[in-house]
């Protein structure tokens, strides 16, 4: 029963996406684009092993020796008479090292067995995974760059769809020169301020492309993450308010790595090897794929783990394939990957039948006619044959699940009525004209007042959209992508949860407000849903963070998001939809200990997953083999602020160990004792108990016992359970989820 509700939950979605590209996520590898030239070759990603450059270079020289270097790799497998310089796509030599290069099958594996190469790689296409919100997690809100000078000190590389700069949102009033560490530029864009101080474009190779957003996607998430407090800020008067960012004085840099083909590999790799060289603090990067890869050859992972060796946190979106288990993407324990809950704003219309019956639909009419008694007219099909040449001057069409809203407007119709929406309601969605939007079975009730033999004409009005207060929130969009981590069920993610329903932000003129082509509304702002929307809050947070604390790792600071997360009860999924919980940006700047990490953990977290000499030297750019001969520790061995317990069913007895290790961030002299929450069946032990600090930044161990039998409980995978150290003052809390994996591997078919 249960997955058959899941599965007609994704009918209607796939229809949603139609007509709703941004919240769209899709997979597809080495799919066409620049690369689909007919002439046998693909674009591949080559990682190479670091070649030494002399200190006293350049910048510059280096980098053309690099350069050479791969064209001399290159020219040595290379058919026929193409040139090495032709077929490279980009040299990555800032940052990460290696190249992206068009070959054919037979090139790829001559280069493969060359010396200096650590791997070869099919692109991978990610796509964009599409104010009131801050208000609901309680960051205060400002927009005095003076008082916040910390803030003004951090930067938000963004990796996206570009940025509309004239937006208010991205003013520079009040905002200091950027600070001296930035090594950024403005490459085909004349719009750089105090507020964008960096802007870059990548596409087929070409470093020059223009930064602007024609999607409004990168102009969206960038304002939810730094945008200046714009007040009377509405769609159409909808949700009307101050729209604003987490970190209003914080600075910007743009890297649009997007076309209408997706966002290609090659183009994000380029984003953050210039990205980490430009001195950035925070990566965003609200695009990712509909399944997880292995780390190894998910290259958005490999382009974070760089980050991460440069100390810098990449904020990922978890995924729009939700509700179905197993979803999740974006899975590298490096990154922070961030789930959608609705925020406690819920956006409605409805449709108004001549017979007084009201049905509720999920649509976004902010148009400035909408709401006027209108006939009904059945045209059978509102596809462009079935509607070619016919006038529905001011009639409300119904069309059923052939929308075509171009077709529509053409017959002078003033609204329509179509299936296929989500009708659990949890995010509303634009059309280009007026729409009702309702579930298969309202349609069915329409249609039976619309046949029924009364005398009066059949009529209904569409009515314009409000917002109302959601009691319920926050609880977690049926969209948004839940666990288990199918590439490590043992590493928990989503890690956080944060608003990504109806989130009103910045948009750019340039693109539609509904997605649609016909759509020919030029707006300021525009409400939009995705874990593409909730991701760039975590950034914001995360960018909140280490403006109190510049020098914390990425560990660090998403343990410190993680361990201050508030508790969403409502989802049935639990811990696999929301993860630790929603983002708490202010407890998050004071989190008391740190469940920190480094290279070196990661490294070793990837040999307790087999990952052997070359898969390694791929993922780190360095040669030497970093592992034991033989497979050593397990997932849960890793530094990580939460814990995944996957035993092997219910009834079964297991125990697992979890040794982890803590920072005193708080007072030198800090006391900390843990508590465990478990569920009957359950053991959980903590040794020891209780960590008495005598010193700031000093780290203490204990191991924590998790061990019993999984009981089914009302339906669902697992149970909750929780680890919480507290000081009296600081509460470090650590969810812990045990599952069955024979009934996730069950869910997720
Ligand atoms: C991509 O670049 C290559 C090499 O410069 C060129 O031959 C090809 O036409 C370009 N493709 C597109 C779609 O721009
Ligand atoms: C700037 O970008 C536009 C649009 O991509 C492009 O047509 C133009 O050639 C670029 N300018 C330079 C100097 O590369
Ligand atoms: C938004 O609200 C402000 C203040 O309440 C008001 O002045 C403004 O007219 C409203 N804007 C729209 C478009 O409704
Ligand atoms: C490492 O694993 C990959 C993928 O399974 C394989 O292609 C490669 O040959 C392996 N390398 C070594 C040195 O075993
Ligand atoms: C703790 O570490 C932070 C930076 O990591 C540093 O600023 C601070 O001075 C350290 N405190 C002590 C007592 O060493
Ligand atoms: C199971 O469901 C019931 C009723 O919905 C609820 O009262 C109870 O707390 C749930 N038990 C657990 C362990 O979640």
């Amino acid at each position: 029963m249960a997955t058959m509700a899941r599965s007609s939950l994704l009918l209607l979605f796939a229809l949603c996406v139609l007509f709703f590209s941004h919240a769209s996520a899709v997979y597809n590898h080495g799919a066409a684009g620049p690369d689909a030239a007919g002439d046998g070759t693909k674009v591949y990603i080559v990682f190479t092993e670091r070649q030494p450059t002399a200190a006293e270079l350049s910048e510059e020289e280096a980098g053309a020796a690099v350069e050479s270097f791969h064209h001399g790799l290159l020219g040595d497998v290379l058919d026929g008479s193409s040139s090495a310089p032709d077929r490279v796509v980009y040299h990555y030599s800032r940052s990460l090292h290696g190249f992206a290069a068009r070959l054919t099958e037979e090139e790829r594996n001559r280069l493969a067995g060359k010396d200096n190469v650590l791997s070869i790689h099919e692109r991978v296409v990610y796509r964009p995974q599409t104010t009131r919100s801050w208000n609901f997690l309680g960051l205060p809100q400002h927009n005095d760059p003076v008082k916040f000078p910390f803030e003004n000190d951090v930067i938000i590389g963004m990796v996206d769809t570009g940025i509309w700069p004239s937006s208010e949102s991205f003013s520079d009033e009040g905002l200091p020169p950027p600070p001296a560490k930035w090594k950024g530029a403005c490459v085909n864009f004349t719009h750089c301020n105090n507020k964008i101080i960096g802007a870059r474009a990548y596409y087929n190779g070409s470093r020059n492309q223009s930064p602007l957003d024609a999607e409004g996607h990168g102009t969206h998430t960038a304002s939810t993450a730094a945008g200046r407090a714009v007040a009377g800020a509405s769609l159409g008067g909808l949700a009307n308010g101050t729209a604003r960012g987490a970190v209003p004085g914080a600075r910007l840099a743009v890297y649009k790595v997007c076309n209408e083909e997706g966002c290609f590999a090659e183009d994000i790799l380029a984003a953050f090897d210039d990205a980490i060289a430009d001195g950035v603090d925070i990566l965003s990067a609200s695009l990712g794929t509909s399944r997880a890869f292995e780390y190894g050859d998910d290259l958005m992972a490999i382009g974070a783990f760089h980050a991460m060796r440069h100390g810098i946190l990449t904020s990922v979106s978890a995924g729009n394939s939700g509700p179905f288990y197993g979803s999740v993407s974006n899975v590298a324990p490096w990154t922070i990957s961030v789930a959608a809950v609705t925020s406690d704003r819920k956006i409605f219309s409805e449709l108004v039948l001549g017979n007084g019956k009201r049905i509720m639909s999920n649509s976004i009419n902010a148009f400035p006619n909408v709401g006027k008694r209108s006939f009904l007219v059945d045209p059978g099909s509102c596809d462009e044959d079935a509607l070619a040449d016919k006038k529905y001057k001011g009639a409300v069409l119904l069309c059923g699940v052939t929308y075509r809203a171009q077709a529509v407007k053409d017959t002078g119709a003033a609204g329509a009525i179509t299936i296929g929406l989500r009708s659990d309601g949890d995010a509303a969605f634009s059309f280009p004209l007026p729409t009702a939007s309702v579930s298969k079975k309202q349609y069915k009730e329409i249609l039976a007042y619309y046949n029924s033999n009364t005398t009066r004409l059949p009529m209904a009005i569409v009515t314009s959209t409000r917002a109302t207060k959601e009691t319920a929130a926050p609880a977690v969009a049926s969209f948004s992508s839940r666990g288990p981590n199918t590439v490590t069920y043992g590493v928990l993610k989503p890690d956080i949860s944060a608003p990504g329903v109806d989130i009103l932000a910045a948009w750019s003129p340039k693109a539609s407000v509904s997605g649609s082509l016909s759509d020919e509304r030029e707006v300021p702002f525009n409400i939009i849903s995705g874990t593409s929307m909730a991701c760039p809050h975590v950034t914001g947070a995360a960018a909140y963070v280490k403006s109190v604390h510049p020098h914390w790792s990425p560990a660090a600071v998403l343990s410190a998001l993680v361990t201050t997360a508030t508790r969403v009860s409502a989802a049935p999924d639990a811990e696999f939809a929301y993860g630790a919980g929603q983002v708490n940006p202010v407890r998050a700047r004071y989190p008391g200990l740190l469940y920190d990490a480094g290279e070196a953990d990661y490294v070793a977290f990837l040999c307790s997953q087999g990952y052997n000499s070359t898969q390694m030297a791929a993922m780190t750019g360095r040669a030497a083999a970093a592992c034991p001969d033989e497979v050593s520790g397990a997932a849960g061995d890793l530094n990580y602020p939460s814990i995944a317990v996957p035993v092997l069913n219910y009834g079964v007895a297991f125990a697992a160990e979890f040794p982890r290790r803590v920072t005193n961030v708080g007072p030198a002299d800090s006391v900390y004792r843990a508590t465990v929450t478990t569920v009957p069946g359950i053991k959980i032990s903590v040794v020891p108990d209780e960590l008495a600090f005598s010193a700031e930044n000093k780290t203490m161990s204990f191991t924590v016992s998790v061990s019993g039998k999984l009981r089914p409980v009302n339906g669902t995978l697992g149970a909750s359970a929780s680890l919480v150290w507290s000081d009296g003052r600081h509460h470090v809390r650590s969810p812990i989820y045990v599952f069955s994996l024979k009934h996730s591997d069950m869910m997720m078919e």
